[in-house]
C-alpha cells in the first residue's frame, strides 16, 4: 500500500505503478537520499520536533540501510514508486513506529530537490577531476612538442604554420574553461533546499542552517517555491557537459582527419580502433567518431530538460521527474567520454616528420613573405598583391616560395634581397610569432606555465 493511500479507495493500476515509478534511476541517489534523511532526523531530534530517542533510532536505522546499500544488499521496489518512499518504507519495516516520524516537516518535493543538488555537486567533482587528468596529459604532450611544426588551417586550407604544442594548448584552454563551468555549476547547486516543504515551507521550527552544515552546503535556498521548482543546477551541468562534449567532438574530428591516409599526422593505437567486417585492410577511428556522435546525445539531454521545464507553473509538477534521466545520461556520457578520450590520446603516435613536411606545403609562409616586404618599406596592401602574384607564379611553375631564385623574386619587386630565404623559413615563421598567446616556442612555454598554474588551482 502506498504511503499516501489514506484518501484513496483503490490501489494504483499496475500500468500506473510502472509508468509513474522512477526507482530505476532514483536508486542512483540512494546514498544522497539517506545522507539527507540522516541530517534531517538529527536536526528534528535536536530541535525537539520529534523525541530524541526516535531521532536516534532513525539515525541508527538509516545508517544500517546505508551500509546495506553500499554493500549492494538492498533491492528496491516499483510499488514504493521512488527512492524516497522506498527508503522510508524500509526504515519503518526495520525500526517500527519511530520510522514514521522521519518525514515530519518535509515533503518529497524538497527531498528530491536536496538529492538533486547533492548529485549535481558530486558529479561536478567527478567531472572536474577527469578534466584535470586530461589537461595534465595534454600539457605533458605539449611540452614535448613546442618545436614540432605543423600546418595551421583556416577553412581546412593551409594558412600559417604553428606547432603541435600550440594546437594542443588551444584545447587546454577549452578544457580549462569547461572546468570553470563545472565549478560555477557546483556553486549554483551549493544551496540547501530542505525546509522548502511541498512549496510553502513548514510550520515546524526547522533549523535549516544546521541541516546545511551537517551536509556540507555553504548556504540555504531563500525561497520555498523556488527551492522545489528549480532545476537550473541540472541545466547548468548539462550545458557545461554539452560544451565540453563539443570540445571533445572537435578534437575527435581532427583526430579522424589526422588519422586519414591523406593527412597521416597521427596513428591511432590498435587498442583504440576497430576493423571492418568486409574490408580486411581497414582500421577505423570508430571511438573518435562515436564520441562525436554522443555529443549530439548530450545536446539532446539539454533540449529535453529545457523543454520539460519551459511551461511549468510553480512549484513542483510531476513532469520534473523526467529530469534525472537526462542529467544522468549527460553526466555518464561525458564522464565516460573524458576517460576514453584521455586513454585514446595517451596511446596516439604523432608523425612529426609528416607534420613537418606538410608545414612546408601550401604557401603557409606567404604572409611572412608579405611581412618581409612591409619591413622593406612596401605598403601591406601592395605587398599582399605582390606575394599573391608570386604564389600564382609558383603554382604555374610547380615551385614553392623558398625554391624561387633571387632573380625570380626581383622580377616581382626590387625590395627583395637574399635575406628573404631566412625570413620565410619555417623556423622563422613560427618563431617570429612571439606575442603572448602566439605559437612561438617561447610564447607557448609561457602559456604552458600559465595553464599549469590554473590547473593546480582547480
Ligand atoms: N519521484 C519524484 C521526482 O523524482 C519525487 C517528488 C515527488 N513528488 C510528488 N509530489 N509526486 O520528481
Amino acid at each position: 500500500m502506498a504511503l499516501w493511500s489514506g484518501r484513496f479507495s483503490k490501489d494504483p493500476d499496475q500500468l500506473v505503478l510502472e509508468y509513474d515509478a522512477c526507482i530505476g534511476v532514483g536508486e542512483r541517489m540512494a546514498e544522497q537520499d539517506i545522507r539527507g534523511s540522516l541530517a534531517h532526523a538529527r536536526m528534528l531530534g535536536e530541535q525537539g520536533i520529534i523525541p530524541k530517542a526516535d531521532a536516534e533510532a532513525i539515525v541508527k536505522g538509516l545508517e544500517g540501510i546505508l551500509e546495506d546499500v553500499r554493500a549492494g544488499k538492498v533491492s528496491w521496489s516499483v510499488d514504493a514508486e521512488d527512492i524516497h518512499m522506498n527508503v522510508e518504507t524500509l526504515l519503518t519495516e526495520r525500526i517500527g513506529e519511530a520510522g514514521k516520524r522521519l518525514h515530519t516537516g518535509r515533503s518529497r518535493n524538497d527531498q528530491v530537490a536536496l538529492d538533486n543538488h547533492m548529485i549535481t555537486m558530486d558529479q561536478c567533482r567527478k567531472t572536474v577531476s577527469l578534466l584535470k587528468e586530461l589537461i595534465a596529459l595534454l600539457l605533458d604532450t605539449a611540452k614535448q612538442h613546442v618545436n614540432t611544426p605543423m600546418p595551421g588551417y583556416t577553412h581546412l586550407q593551409h594558412a600559417q604554420p604553428v606547432t603541435l604544442a600550440h594546437h594542443l594548448m588551444a584545447y587546454v584552454q577549452m578544457f580549462l574553461r569547461d572546468a570553470k563551468r563545472f565549478a560555477f555549476t557546483f556553486e549554483m547547486a551549493d544551496e540547501m533546499p530542505l525546509g522548502s516543504g511541498a512549496l510553502a515551507a513548514t510550520t515546524y521550527p526547522l533549523d535549516r542552517e544546521r541541516v546545511a552544515d551537517l551536509l556540507g552546503f555553504s548556504c540555504i535556498t531563500e525561497n520555498s517555491l523556488d527551492g522545489v521548482s528549480s532545476r537550473d543546477y541540472f541545466l547548468d551541468y548539462i550545458y557545461a557537459a554539452s560544451c565540453c562534449m563539443m570540445h571533445l567532438s572537435r578534437f575527435c574530428e581532427e583526430l579522424v582527419l589526422w588519422n586519414s591516409s591523406e593527412f597521416r599526422f597521427v596513428e591511432m593505437d590498435d587498442a583504440f580502433a576497430t576493423g571492418s567486417s568486409i574490408m580486411p585492410q581497414k582500421k577505423n577511428p570508430d571511438i573518435a567518431e562515436l564520441m562525436r556522435g554522443k555529443t549530439g546525445r548530450v545536446y539532446g539531454d539539454l533540449m529535453a530538460l529545457l523543454t520539460v521545464m519551459k511551461g511549468l507553473p510553480l512549484s513542483y509538477n510531476k513532469d520534473m521527474q523526467e529530469d534525472k534521466e537526462r542529467f544522468w545520461d549527460a553526466a555518464d556520457t561525458l564522464n565516460q567520454s573524458l576517460a576514453v578520450f584521455a586513454a585514446m590520446f595517451a596511446t596516439l603516435t604523432f608523425r612529426t616528420d609528416v607534420m613537418h613536411k606538410s608545414s612546408l606545403d601550401g604557401f603557409a609562409n606567404a604572409t611572412d613573405c608579405a611581412d618581409y616586404l612591409v619591413r622593406h618599406g612596401v605598403a601591406f596592401r601592395d605587398a599582399h598583391r605582390i606575394v599573391g602574384e608570386l604564389v600564382a607564379y609558383c603554382l604555374d611553375t610547380g615551385k614553392s616560395l623558398d625554391q624561387l631564385t633571387l632573380e625570380e623574386y626581383l622580377r616581382f619587386d626590387p625590395a627583395f634581397g637574399d635575406d628573404i630565404y631566412g625570413a620565410i623559413s619555417l623556423e622563422t615563421c613560427v618563431g617570429a610569432r612571439n606575442v603572448p598567446g602566439g605559437p612561438a616556442p617561447e610564447a607557448v612555454e609561457a602559456a604552458i606555465a600559465s595553464a599549469e598554474k590554473k590547473l593546480a588551482a582547480l
